[in-house]
């Protein structure tokens, strides 16, 4: 929950000249992250922020990204460039959705409304958590235009799974992200020092109709990280490649499986005809340890050799890392922490600005390398190679 003022989320109230004067301070997301966490309590901080154990994969997320360097195009007349791609045959301003998040309401009133709306203002994609403290038909009825995918844990109750897929179809949902890399949840120290909860005001409003006994109310600590109670008790740790066959079966929804980093895991997805991999390591919340996702990327490119779509998430913090992405393989990127900031910083207007912060370096970028097109950034061989590379051949 904020701890000063409630940043709300229509424009309007969201714009408290004290909010305002902060965010007029915040010119690249690094600034959205000082200024959310001095407005976040202990409890909703720590959750956002934090990493699962030592945090090395944390760190790395974002760091590993500068050892990866242009080998930039010049004079080649870049007055005019259009940073738009497509996503599944939909169209996108620029190549970055929203990831998703759980429990949005703890950084603004609205919470994944807010962050909707941004997404659909800037004709970008939105992802909605399962643990959202927003409903899938609340997203439905409140941005109907935005292009907008379901992440789904899958549940031992498996008759609520299917109604979740189902919820999500009849709402005009264009996809099922299932996460498959949550069997248990990482351990994450802050959290467990915490003893998080979501507060108690909220609710995993998409399990609110089920009624039943601590699905939507469930993530409240009894000594432990509440949230890792909750995974233990109720998300299904027997998850295996016939559960997505099990998916495909019950839904005519693409299928996207989030989480995947390494190319054997990537080729299995291929064979079980998913429609997209994410690569993910679920922004270093989960096993500490493995590969920042940008270094992760180009063995699952290789491996997937064009037969789906591939995306990444992890330590994107500016347009230089998106393009990064783009240029070793990935269809589009997407962010989490920094939309979580944004919102914590002024509701939807937070996140609309996280994303045109991110939109014009993207474009920025793309100038200084003499690329006019995500298609020429995505086809042109050696715009990105990493430094070993090139320090080996000196
Ligand atoms: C997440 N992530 C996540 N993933 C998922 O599949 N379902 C979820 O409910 C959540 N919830 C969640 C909460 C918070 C607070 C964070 C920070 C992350 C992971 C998320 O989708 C994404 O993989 C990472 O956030 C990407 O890394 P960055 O952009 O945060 O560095």
């Amino acid at each position: 929950m904020l701890s000063e003022n409630d940043t709300g989320s229509s424009l309007s109230t969201a714009s408290t000249k004290e909010n305002r004067d902060g965010l007029s301070n915040c010119i690249c997301v690094d600034d959205f992250e000082a200024l959310a966490t001095t407005k976040l309590d202990r409890n909703s901080c720590g959750y956002y922020n934090s990493g699962a154990t030592s945090q090395q994969t944390l760190l790395e997320n974002c760091t590993a990204f500068k050892s990866w360097r242009f080998r930039p195009m010049v004079l080649r007349d870049v007055s005019s460039v259009d940073p738009s791609t497509e996503i599944l045959g939909r169209k996108i301003s620029f190549p970055v959705c929203i990831a998703p998040t759980a429990m949005n309401k703890m950084a603004s009133r609205k919470g994944e409304i807010d962050s909707a709306n941004a997404a659909c203002s800037l004709n970008s994609g939105f992802t909605l958590s399962s643990w959202a403290t927003s409903s899938i038909e609340d997203i439905a009825e409140n941005v109907p235009s935005v292009l907008r995918w379901f992440q789904l844990y899958v549940y031992k109750d498996r008759v609520l799974t299917k109604e979740l897929v189902k919820r999500a179809e009849n709402c005009n949902f264009k996809a099922i992200v299932v996460t498959v890399d949550t069997p248990v949840l990482g351990r994450r120290y802050q959290d467990v020092r915490n003893k998080f909860s979501l507060p108690e005001n909220l609710v995993l409003k998409n399990f609110e109709q089920q009624n039943k006994l601590g699905f939507s109310d469930g993530v409240r600590s009894s000594g432990d990280s509440g949230l890792a109670e909750y995974v233990a008790s109720l998300i299904d740790p027997s998850l295996n490649w016939d559960d997505i066959e099990w998916l495909k079966s019950m839904t005519t929804l693409p299928i996207i499986v989030k989480g995947i980093l390494t190319a054997e895991m990537a080729a299995e997805a291929v064979n079980h005809q998913v429609d997209g991999i994410l690569v993910s390591n679920h922004g270093a919340r989960q096993l500490d340890g493995v590969l920042p996702t940008i270094n992760a990327l180009p063995e699952i490119v290789k491996a997937v050799r064009g037969r789906c779509e591939v995306y990444l998430d992890g330590g994107i913090r500016n347009g230089g890392d998106i393009a990064k992405a783009i240029a070793l393989g990935a269809k589009a990127v997407f962010i989490g922490r920094p939309v979580l900031w944004g919102l914590a910083c002024g509701g939807e207007f937070g996140v609309k600005k996280v994303l045109e912060i991110l939109r014009d370096e993207f474009i920025l970028t793309m100038k200084l390398l003499g690329v006019t097109s995500v298609r020429e950034l995505q086809s042109t061989p050696n715009l990105v190679v990493h430094e070993t590379n090139i320090l080996s051949k000196l």
